[in-house]
């Protein structure tokens, strides 16, 4: 006998107390079925929920039911009904073609014994099945309940289900748009529109601290929405109100997320210590357990995700500060003199982005173009520094530096190195395929190496060497434009000739 012990039923938050009914679809082609069905469940509730009956008393009119009534918990399903198997069908339709997996399904047939096969069973994932004659009132209650117990679970899993793919596209969108600024923006857009009508969001924290030193670790509001976005680089102090900084202190002290009324505050975890702070009003009064779930996962990770990216960043920097010490170091080996790399990494930034490249190759190309001669360290001294033309033998030892710099960067895992490998190795090819080491043509020839072969040259040509005096401006433009479609790709070359007022200007900031 299926006594029911309320007791066992665990203690429902208030989160989850709502307004409104669990939706059971009845159907039957006798309406003496409805009337007893009702009756029996009449004073049923589930998690302070009563039921709302919704009658069909035939098959075509069931699946009517089920289209308009997509959020229906429990369909008590009558098989024989205009033909012998229409309930059947019914349960075929609800899952093949409404493609509802959430309703139960419970069957009830008209004559004992009469079980619907196995098959439509296990296929149509049918709850349970019934004989009319046993449903007692008593079983009836029983069956519902277990069947909205496993409605609940399943909507909470679909739920659960939905907010993680929203997080792991939130993550995706994050690294994507890999820039600092936008990424806390990016984090608190996605909580934000998870939880619906928030009005007001901010995230403070004391990692943009204008005093570093400071000990009292002031936070400060890094990115607002709503009425917040004005605030940004003030201190909390000066953006909330005297109530809201009580339950701010609390999360921070407590290292906890504190729900107040309409608000909340969420202290993010950090690797580095930092105290960071996410602060939303205008939340809804009840959160659903998978909504709380879902700033606690978010509060755990922002800050740390966050960290992750600037420590990519730092990385990054360190990595363009050695490229940049190194490169300068080997110039001070030959004549060239000091700005070189410096004007070409620039002007190759330009080219890129004049050329359609994203603004990460266009910063790819940045960090890692200095590199493009890094080979002319195995070249002796009396050949790199020689004050006149190179006989035939010396030029091929100094047309080796491509392959050489090659070799001293290939097979990183670094992006910037590995940039700077390509670069090493085709800066010196010919779009017409007369260049060096491989005589490579066109496309064949790297993108960077593309860029670098142009911004090389036109920097070489615009300053003195030890082999040669400066060119000017127009003789520069004349020799460049003559090269098109021969050293050049031509489409280069027309960006090239868009942007020599500014190159220009590139050339002044850093003379010889
Ligand atoms: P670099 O001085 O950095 O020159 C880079 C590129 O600029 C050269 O690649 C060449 O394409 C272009 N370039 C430089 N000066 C002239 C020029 O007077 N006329 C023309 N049309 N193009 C010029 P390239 O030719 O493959 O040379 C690679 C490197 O070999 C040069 O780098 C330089 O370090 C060395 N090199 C080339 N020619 C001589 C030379 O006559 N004497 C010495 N000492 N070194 C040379
Ligand atoms: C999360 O994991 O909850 C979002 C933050 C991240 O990108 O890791
Ligand atoms: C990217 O940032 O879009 C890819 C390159 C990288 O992860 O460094
Ligand atoms: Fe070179
Ligand atoms: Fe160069």
């Amino acid at each position: 006998m299926d006594d029911f012990l309320f007791s066992d039923e665990p203690q429902e938050e208030v989160s989850n107390i709502v307004q409104g009914t669990w939706k059971v679809i009845i159907v039957d082609d006798e309406p003496e079925v409805h009337a007893v069905t009702k009756l029996a469940l009449s004073d049923f509730e589930f998690q302070d929920k009563r039921l709302e009956f919704i009658s069909a008393y035939s098959g075509e009119e069931a699946k009517a039911m089920i289209d308009n009534h997509p959020d229906a918990a429990i369909v008590l399903l009558d098989v024989v009904m205009e033909t012998d198997d229409a309930g059947l069908k019914v349960a075929q339709y609800i899952r093949e073609t409404a493609k509802n997996n959430h309703i139960r399904i419970i069957l009830r047939t008209g004559q004992p014994g009469q079980a619907p096969e196995r098959q439509v069973i296990v296929n149509y994932d049918i709850n349970d099945y019934k004989s009319k004659t046993e449903l007692t009132a008593q079983k009836l209650f029983t069956v519902v309940m277990s069947s909205l117990r496993s409605y609940r679970d399943i909507l909470s899993i679909e739920q659960s289900r939905q907010g993680l793919e929203k997080i792991i596209k939130a993550s995706r969108d994050i690294f994507a748009a890999h820039s600092l600024e936008n990424f806390i923006e990016g984090v608190m857009q996605q909580l934000t529109s998870l939880l619906g009508t928030v009005d007001k969001a901010m995230y403070a924290t004391s990692l943009v601290a204008s005093n570093p030193d400071d000990n009292q670790k002031k936070l400060v509001v890094f990115s607002g929405r709503g009425d917040f976005e004005r605030s940004e680089g003030k201190a909390i102090e000066d953006v909330l109100d005297n109530e809201q900084l009580l339950a701010c202190k609390q999360a921070l002290q407590d290292k906890t997320i504190v729900y107040k009324n309409n608000y909340l505050f969420a202290y993010c975890c950090s690797e580095y210590n930092h105290n960071s702070m996410l602060f939303i009003s205008g939340i809804p009064q009840y959160l659903t357990d998978t909504q709380r779930h879902l700033i606690e996962i978010f509060s755990q990770n922002v800050q740390l995700a966050y960290e992750n990216v600037q420590l990519q960043s730092e990385v990054e920097a360190t990595q363009q500060e050695l490229v940049l010490r190194l490169s300068e170091a080997l110039e001070q080996r030959s004549t060239e003199t000091g700005n070189h790399v410096k004007r070409v990494s620039h002007i190759c930034n330009s080219l890129a982005l004049g050329y359609g490249l994203s603004k990460r190759e266009a910063e790819l190309i940045r960090l890692a173009s200095p590199l493009h001669d890094v080979g002319k360290v195995g070249i002796p001294d009396a050949i790199l520094n020689k004050p006149a033309k190179l006989t035939d033998e010396e030029w091929a030892i100094m047309q080796t530096h491509a392959q050489k710099g090659h070799a001293i960067l290939k097979g990183s895992k670094r992006d910037i190195v590995k940039a700077g490998a390509e670069v090493a190795r085709d800066h010196h090819e010919k779009w017409d395929g007369t260049g060096y080491p491989q005589g490579l043509v066109g496309e064949n020839i790297h993108i960077f190496g593309r860029i670098v072969a142009l911004a090389d040259v036109y920097d070489a040509l615009r300053h003195k060497r030890c082999y040669k005096e400066a060119w000017s401006v127009e003789a520069v433009v004349s020799e460049i434009n003559e090269q098109k479609g021969k050293h050049f790709e031509p489409k280069l070359v027309d960006v090239f000739n868009q942007q020599v007022d500014e190159l220009e200007k590139i050339l002044a900031l850093y003379p010889d």
